[in-house]
Parts: structure tokens; C-alpha cells; sequence
């Protein structure tokens, strides 16, 4: 039921082989205007093959066009318009809504293949920042993507929880901290810790080298430095933990940092059998001149490790674990630099994921203006912002709808809704302020008016009580229900682009799209009213809202049936 496929034969069969079928189907193009078509086929791409000019090569065409299975065929300008046959196609794209359900838009294209997606990855002993927000929930959406497209994705959450931080870290504790401090109120008292050592070490320069010292029994495996790495880390985690709870977010494997501290000889060692490593004022770096880069340090002047020696460690034992189709690092703009390096070096190093590494970046976010920093302090912590969001969410359904049962699961639904789809809508590379009153409005572009969508589209399949979707002519004599259909028939194409680009952004614009049209056929015709057409209209309203479902659900957000 793929109509841009039956324009894209009615093209092919009409050419003597000028284009290929996927060069065709690529360049159709959406009419803006109803009055131009369904899809129209712009002639440009053969002026040059053809030596004609674009109008002239339209008007020949589309007289080689078999017209039959279309309610016309049009030339205007260098434009093939393709008017499609309405109640066949509202037919076929109902049917095919409604009898796949959920798996509508599904496709095979990823074969399989393992896609390890290195996400989130916090920082323990400090905070989860708004950043690690976004790749927690950037990653989650692609990893869904990805299943959509037929791909088997592995969420991996890579954990900074080694570094000559920990070295600081149980000194400023050792020094200053408490056990019932640490146990009370984890990441906070941490992190007091951490600055305080940061504060203290200007005056006093000799706290630098007991933190060395710790860090470095830390990586000889030394009892006391051990437990207490072990008691902060599984500290950290548990706060992590009830914020990727609250979002509705897994992982298939916390392989962080620290897993990978026995596994770094062999990076290094391909690196030396290949001649890669250079010295320069005694640190060891590997040379990258000829990708234009600075050249990356994999070893400092007294041997310690960096995060790239484990960053290269990490991308081997992948390869052999998963065999990856791809391999994705969803990380912040900030650390684009680092993985040219980091690609440049596998490379080098002839590593095979090197060539389906894709970094995914992201902007930064603030809140109300402000920016996250766990050094100066001004710390707003996600989880409170996750809880201001339920609990706004909570007072506006208090509002709307006071009878509602199970109200408290569904103000969280809503309102980690809210923060997920906030920052889904936008550009994955673009920065973003957060009002979280904005996020959370029932109109406009947010989570909640899609969800809003998708439960009164729930509310009349209620009222309607019947679910006779088939058994009539689906034919739909309606500007708004044919708008709407052809966003319908758009899924599929926009599950194939989203996952091509890494983009969430590409689904959460296309449900706030179908949820306009729909919430516009909705103002402009009455549904619920017994006549033949009642059957088509309903199976409309039952495919808005199995697709608005789903779409959100690959963004990760949740649909309650009522709000
Ligand atoms: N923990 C790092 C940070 O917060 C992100 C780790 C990203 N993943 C990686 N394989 N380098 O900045």
C-alpha cells in the first residue's frame, strides 16, 4: 500500500531507464496544496540526460503515463502532479492501519544487525545533568527507531566511573566526609566533597598528590580505595536509577568506564605493533595530521590510562562482543573533537567499527535561562525537574478533568511526557532553553497535546462503541480526512528517514502534524452520527490513534486512553 512506490512504477515504465526506481521514489515531493496533487514528481533530475528543458520533458512524459489507477494526472510547469484515487486509497491505508496495529510502519531494513547505542552515561558522584538527560532519552528513541527498522539495538550505559576524580574524591571524603552524610543524601554530599577539594587545592597543592596517590591504589586494586570506589559508585547508581525509572528507561548493559581498566593492554598493543604511538615530552600520542586533527594523547608521561585508552578498549570489545551493523555514541556537541579523534584512531588502528562509528550530538539545554554546572554550584538537579513537571501536570488535570481515575499515574505520564517530548520536538544539534510551563501547555507543540490528541481520539472510539471499522466503503468526502490520511500513509516513510538521520525529532514533528489535522477534522465535522459513512470515519479516528500511539512511543513517551 505504498502509493509513493505505485507513482514511482507509473514514472519507471513511462522512462527508458533514464533513473533508478530509488532516485524516483527519493525525489517525489508532497504538494504543500491539495490543488497540486497527492505527490508530484519534479522533472529537473532529467534535463541534463535528456538535453530538455523541465517543462518540456513533463509535458512529454506525461502523455507515456498510464493513467488509469489515478483520478488524474497533471503537468504543471516542470511538476508531474499525481492526483491519487481517493476511496481506494483511504481504503487501503485504513485496512492496512487497522489490521497491523502497532506494527504498522515496521520494515526489515536493518536485518538484525546489533547496534550498540553507548547512552546517558552519567558521571558517578555527580549529578545526572540535563545533558545526560538528553542522551538518555535521545538514545532511548533511536534505540526504539532502530527495532522499528528492523535493527537489534543494545542500550549501553557507558558510566564515567573511573578517573583520577575518585583519587580527589576519597580524599575530600576522607577528610571531610561522613558515612551517614554519604548514606543520607549521596550525590549531594559528594559532590560537596569534590568541590570543596577543588576549593582547597589552590592553597594547598599537596591535595593533588595524595588524590593521585589514592587514585592510583585505586587502579592496584587496593582494599580501602576499592570499597569506597564500590560504595560510591552503588550510591550514584541508585539515584541514577530512580530518575531512568521515572523516564520509563532501560539499559542492556552498565558497562562503564571502570569495566574496561584490564581490558586496555590490547588497544595498546595493536597501537605499538602498527608504530602509532609517538612520543612527545614523555606522554604517548598518537599522530593525526593527515585528518587535519591535533594529535590524540593515549598515555600520560607516567603511564596512567586516559578516557580515550579506555574509549579505544570499549569500541574493541564491542566489535568482538556484538559484531556491530553500527555503532552509536549518542554525547553532547561538546565532545565532537574528541570522537574525530577517537574515530581517526580506530582507523589507524584498522578497527573495523571505525568505519560505522557515528557520533550523535546534541545542543545544550538549560532551564529557565539557566545552565548546569556541577563545579560552580548551581546545580538544578533533573530529578526535580522531572517532579515539577508531575506535579504541574498534576494541577492541570485537577483542572480539566477532577473525576479522572488513576490520576496520579497519569499526571506522571503526562508530565515525564512533557520533559521527553520538550526535547525530542527540537533538532537533536540544537540548543534549547526549558520553561517548563511551555512544556507542558495542552496546546501548541508539546507532549501533552499529542497525548491530549490521542485520548480524545480514544474518547470517541468509547462513545462510538463499535468497532464495525471494515465492512463499508471507506470512501471520505472530507478536505480535513483526506489531510489526514495522507499523513497517515506518511509513517512509514518517516520511520525509514528518522532512523536514516538519527533523528527523533523527524516522528515528533510528524505527530504534531497528524495531531493537528486530526484535531482539525475533528472541529470541522461532526463523527459520531449514524449514517453510512460512520463506519469510515471511525476506523479514521481508530488509525489516528493507533499511529499517534506508536509515533509516541517511539519517542518514548507514554498515551493514556484518558486525561
Ligand atoms: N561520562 C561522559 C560524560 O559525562 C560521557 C561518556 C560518553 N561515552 C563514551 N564512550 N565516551 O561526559
Amino acid at each position: 500500500m505504498d502509493y509513493r512506490a505505485q507513482v514511482t512504477n507509473s514514472i519507471m515504465n513511462a522512462l527508458n531507464d533514464e533513473l533508478s526506481s530509488a532516485v524516483i521514489y527519493e525525489k517525489l515531493e508532497r504538494p504543500k496544496d491539495l490543488s497540486m496533487g497527492d505527490l508530484a514528481f519534479p522533472t529537473f533530475v532529467l534535463a541534463k540526460s535528456m538535453h530538455m528543458a523541465p517543462n518540456k520533458i513533463a509535458e512529454d512524459l506525461v502523455n507515456k503515463i498510464d493513467a488509469t489507477n489515478y483520478e488524474k494526472v497533471e503537468v504543471k510547469g516542470a511538476y508531474i502532479n499525481f492526483f491519487l484515487n481517493k476511496p481506494n486509497f483511504g481504503r487501503d491505508v485504513l485496512t492496512t492501519i487497522i489490521a497491523e496495529g502497532a506494527a504498522y510502519g515496521q520494515n526489515d531494513n536493518g536485518k538484525g544487525g546489533n547496534v550498540p547505542i553507548d547512552m546517558s552515561s552519567p558521571n558517578i558522584a555527580k549529578p545526572m545533568s540535563m545533558g545526560h538527560l538528553r542522551s538518555t532519552v535521545i538514545g532511548n528513541s533511536i534505540a526504539k527507531i532502530l527495532t522499528k527498522n528492523g535493527y537489534n539495538p543494545i542500550k549501553d550505559n557507558h558510566l564515567g566511573d573511573w578517573g583520577t576524580q575518585f583519587g580527589k574524591l576519597i580524599v575530600g571524603y576522607k577528610k571531610w566526609g561522613s558515612e551517614e552524610e554519604v548514606r543520607e543524601n549521596p550525590i549531594d554530599n559528594l559532590v560537596k566533597y569534590y568541590v570543596r577539594f577543588h576549593k582547597e587545592d589552590q592553597e594547598n597543592p599537596e591535595l593533588d598528590d595524595e588524590a593521585r596517590d589514592w587514585f592510583r591504589k585505586l587502579e592496584d586494586g587496593d582494599e580501602e580505595a576499592t570499597y569506597l570506589w564500590k560504595w560510591f559508585r552503588e550510591e550514584s547508581l541508585k539515584e541514577f536509577n530512580s530518575v531512568y525509572k521515572k523516564l520509563g528507561v532501560g539499559f542492556d548493559t552498565y558497562n562503564g568506564e571502570a569495566f574496561y581498566n584490564d581490558k586496555m593492554d590490547k588497544g595498546i598493543n595493536i597501537l605499538k605493533e602498527k608504530d602509532l604511538l609517538h612520543e612527545s615530552q614523555g606522554a604517548s600520542v598518537v599522530d593525526l595530521e593527515k585528518y587535519g586533527l591535533n594529535p590524540a594523547l593515549i598515555l600520560k608521561s607516567d603511564g596512567a590510562t586516559l578516557y580515550i585508552t579506555r574509549d579505544i578498549a570499549t569500541a574493541l570489545y564491542r566489535d568482538k562482543t556484538y559484531n556491530p551493523a553500527l555503532n552509536l555514541y549518542v554525547v553532547g556537541s561538546e565532545q565532537t573533537y574528541y570522537f574525530e579523534q577517537l574515530k581517526a584512531v580506530l582507523k589507524e588502528m584498522g578497527v573495523k567499527s571505525a568505519e560505522n562509528l557515528h557520533h550523535i550530538p546534541f545542543g545544550l539545554i538549560t532551564v529557565n535561562g539557566k545552565k548546569l554546572s556541577t563545579r560552580s554550584g548551581r546545580i538544578i538537579l533533573l530529578d526535580e525537574v522531572l517532579d515539577a513537571a508531575i506535579e504541574l501536570a498534576g494541577k492541570q488535570i485537577n483542572e480539566k478533568n477532577p473525576d479522572l481515575a488513576n490520576k496520579d499515574e497519569i499526571a506522571r505520564q503526562v508530565g515525564v511526557g512533557a520533559i521527553i517530548f520538550g526535547d525530542l520536538k527540537n533538532e537533536r544539534t540544537n540548543n534549547i532553553d526549558f520553561v517548563l510551563e511551555d512544556q507542558l501547555r495542552f496546546e501548541g507543540e508539546t507532549g501533552p497535546y499529542v497525548q491530549y490528541s490521542h485520548a480524545r481520539a480514544e474518547s470517541i472510539l468509547r462513545k462510538a462503541n463499535n468497532t464495525n471499522y471494515n465492512n463499508s466503503d471507506m470512501l471520505i468526502n472530507d478536505a480535513n480526512a483526506w489531510e489526514t490520511l495522507r499523513i497517515l500513509h506518511d509513517f512509514p516513510k518517516v520511520i525509514q528517514s528518522a532512523c536514516k538521520d538519527f533523528e527523533p525529532s523527524e516522528i515528533a514533528k510528524y505527530s504534531i502534524r497528524l495531531a493537528k489535522a486530526f484535531n482539525k477534522y475533528y472541529a470541522h465535522s461532526k463523527i459520531l452520527v449514524e449514517d453510512q459513512e460512520l463506519p469510515a470515519r471511525l476506523a479514521l479516528v481508530k488509525s489516528v490513534s493507533i499511529v499517534l500511539k506508536e509515533a509516541l512511543s517511539l519517542l518514548g513517551v507514554e498515551a493514556p486512553d484518558e486525561m
